[in-house]
């Protein structure tokens, strides 16, 4: 299936890791032009460089509105904003009787907070465009409110991810835009790496119907799709990609 995407620009946050630096590749695999986004600025321009084929970086921290306006207006300047794909996030875990009172704001200063900031800087240029794709990570901590691992203040953030997402595509559909969230269950990445012993790994196969963890391919496939014209008529929705978890 052709997709489409040839020259469209997509800027990707959290692309300097992980399931965002995935996203990237396989945009760029459809021969997008891409931006990748990262407070961490050596794995943002490591990946830019390993992508090649004019891909640039933006070393930012999507917690801090002004600097993420300025990076915007300053990536609008150099042409399009076609593509949105906010993947920078954190995570929380341990159970909230036992974390300092402002987790809240750790977490959902970059989760939620930092995804808005992304979103409200690009919609100048894809309102101008009457053209835009917007992709939210969120995850399927929403729908149970956080998982085994206690990461209930996680599953918040991301429940709001769902819920801005849903808002945003009925305010942004007449503009040409949509608005679409994906909801990986655990993906094999960085941060699940640091997180989960081999223990608590097999513990959570036994709950997982298709009988393995997701891979970073699983959720960019997806984003790829979203992001293309092939989707133009879906907008409003978060799909969950969990091998079937929320079914057990
Ligand atoms: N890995 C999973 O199992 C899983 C499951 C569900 C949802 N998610 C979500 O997917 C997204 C990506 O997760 P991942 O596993 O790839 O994480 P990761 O830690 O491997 O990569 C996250 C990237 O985001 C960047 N980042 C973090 N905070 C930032 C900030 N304030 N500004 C700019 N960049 C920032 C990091 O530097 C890193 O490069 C997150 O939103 C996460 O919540 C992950």
């Amino acid at each position: 299936m052709d997709l489409n995407l040839k020259d469209r620009v997509a800027l990707v946050t959290g692309g300097g890791a992980g399931l965002g630096e995935a996203i990237a590749r396989s945009l760029a695999a459809e021969n997008c032009k891409l931006w990748i986004l990262d407070r961490n600025a050596g794995a943002a321009a490591g990946v830019a460089a390993s992508i090649g084929n004019g891909t640039k970086s933006y070393a930012i921290d999507i917690g801090d509105a002004a600097a993420v306006t300025d990076a915007f207006a300053a990536i609008a300047a150099q042409g399009r904003i076609d593509i949105l794909v906010n993947a920078a996030g954190v995570l929380s875990t341990g159970f909230v009787a036992d974390l300092p009172v402002n987790e809240w704001q750790r977490v959902s200063q970059v989760n939620l907070a930092g995804m808005l900031h992304c979103i409200k800087a690009a919609l100048p240029t894809m309102k101008q465009q009457h053209y835009g794709r917007i992709i939210n990570i969120a995850s399927i901590s929403a729908a149970r409110g956080g998982g085994s691992v206690g990461n209930t203040i996680y599953g918040a953030t991301k429940a709001a991810v769902v819920a801005m997402t849903m808002g945003l595509a009925r305010e942004l559909g007449p503009e040409g835009i949509t608005v679409n969230a994906i909801s990986p269950a655990i993906v094999d990445t960085a941060m699940t790496h640091e997180l989960l012993s081999e223990d608590a790994r097999l513990k959570i196969l036994t709950r997982i119907p298709l009988g393995r963890m997701a891979i970073p391919s699983d959720i960019s496939n997806l984003a790829v799709f979203m992001a293309s014209d092939r989707a133009s008529f879906i907008t409003g929705i978060a799909v969950p990609v969990d091998g079937g978890i929320l079914t057990t």
